[in-house]
């Protein structure tokens, strides 16, 4: 029987647990023998490597984060770690992998691929949503639902106090997270790099608003702009409302997976293993204007990152 590894990657995401269960169990079904590497490439490199049994994959659906763990090896970058790697891999008959994580993670498999010719297929997964070539990685409804609840909450206190604030949302150097967030709680307020921002529009236009009655504000900030400790001193000095500022941090990516995400990590956890079934050597999973596909890697490591541009256009107003 021939060996499939199952391993997540980099930054923890939900559905990485439900992506993990649905290849084991199919891979299996087509007669593969399948394997967790646990500790993401790290593991890879230090053997922590072992055949899936049932019992490994069940009860896992609901758990937020990896139960394989994951880690972000700098080790991976050397040939010499990679060739232990490889090694292992050989030990245990692992013949194709399935990475699940960011495209940080599909560019070092892919060199792994160029050194010894292990075929791998990859399924985004990052809260980013940040990976060129598919409309989402797992891990966004998951965290986007974390967000709306958190901003749900600090609403109630802002119009109680009658108070500003400004939540900062990841998202490393991609808006995403801060735009579906803006748009779907009512913000008066976005700023993310994606867009040029004018902080004179944005007051005239407040001001006004808070003249007419307005006693509370919500601006939502991605951390890519570094703006969040201005913007809120600003929303005090110059709109002269009392202003706070709610870093959500790490809590936006744990949680149980939503419906979304569990569904999306079956369908592109199947979507992998027939990949390498097909004989495919290198290819990412992506969906893509509400269909499943695959991409050769180079296609998603060439191509700049982009956000949906009518979500873009929406939030044009939130920053000026
Ligand atoms: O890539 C996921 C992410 O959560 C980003 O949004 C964030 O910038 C980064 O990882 C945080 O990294 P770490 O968990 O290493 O602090």
């Amino acid at each position: 029987m021939e060996g499939i590894a199952i391993m997540t990657s980099g930054g923890d995401a939900a559905g990485m647990n439900p992506a993990v269960k649905c290849a084991v169990d199919y891979s299996r079904s087509l007669g593969y023998k399948p394997f967790l590497i646990f500790n993401g490439l790290r593991g890879l490199i230090d053997d922590d490597i072992e055949e899936a049994k049932r019992s490994s994959v069940s009860g896992i659906m609901h758990r937020g984060g990896t139960v394989l763990r994951s880690s972000r090896s700098k080790r991976f970058f050397d040939y010499e770690s990679r060739l232990v790697a490889y090694e292992n891999l050989k030990k245990h008959g692992i013949k194709k992998l399935i990475v699940i994580g960011g495209d940080g993670s599909f560019r070092a498999l892919n060199q792994f691929y160029s050194d010894f010719k292990v075929p791998f297929a990859g399924i985004p997964a990052t809260i980013d949503n940040d990976i060129p070539g598919t409309d989402y990685c797992l891990g966004v409804d998951t965290a986007l639902n974390m967000i709306r609840s958190n901003v749900d909450s600090i609403r109630d206190t802002a119009n109680s106090f009658s108070r500003a604030f400004v939540v900062e949302t990841m998202g490393r150097h991609c808006g995403y997270l801060a735009m579906a967030s803006a748009v779907t709680s009512g913000a008066e307020i976005c700023l993310v790099p994606e867009l040029e921002y004018d902080l004179d529009a944005i007051g005239e236009r407040l001001r006004l608003q808070i003249e007419e009655g307005r006693n509370f504000l919500i601006a939502i900030v991605a951390e890519g702009c570094n703006m969040s400790d201005y913007l809120t001193r600003w929303i005090h000095d110059t709109l002269k409302v009392d202003a706070r500022l709610t870093i959500l941090g790490h809590i936006q990516r744990g949680g149980s997976p939503t419906v979304r995400d569990r569904l999306m990590a079956f369908k592109f956890a199947v979507a992998a293993v027939e990949s390498l079934h097909r004989g495919e050597t290198s290819n990412i999973m992506v969906y893509r204007s509400g269909n499943f596909g695959t991409l050769p890697i180079h296609k998603v490591t060439d191509s700049p990152a982009s956000v949906d541009p009518a979500l873009v256009e929406l939030c044009k107003p939130l920053c000026r």
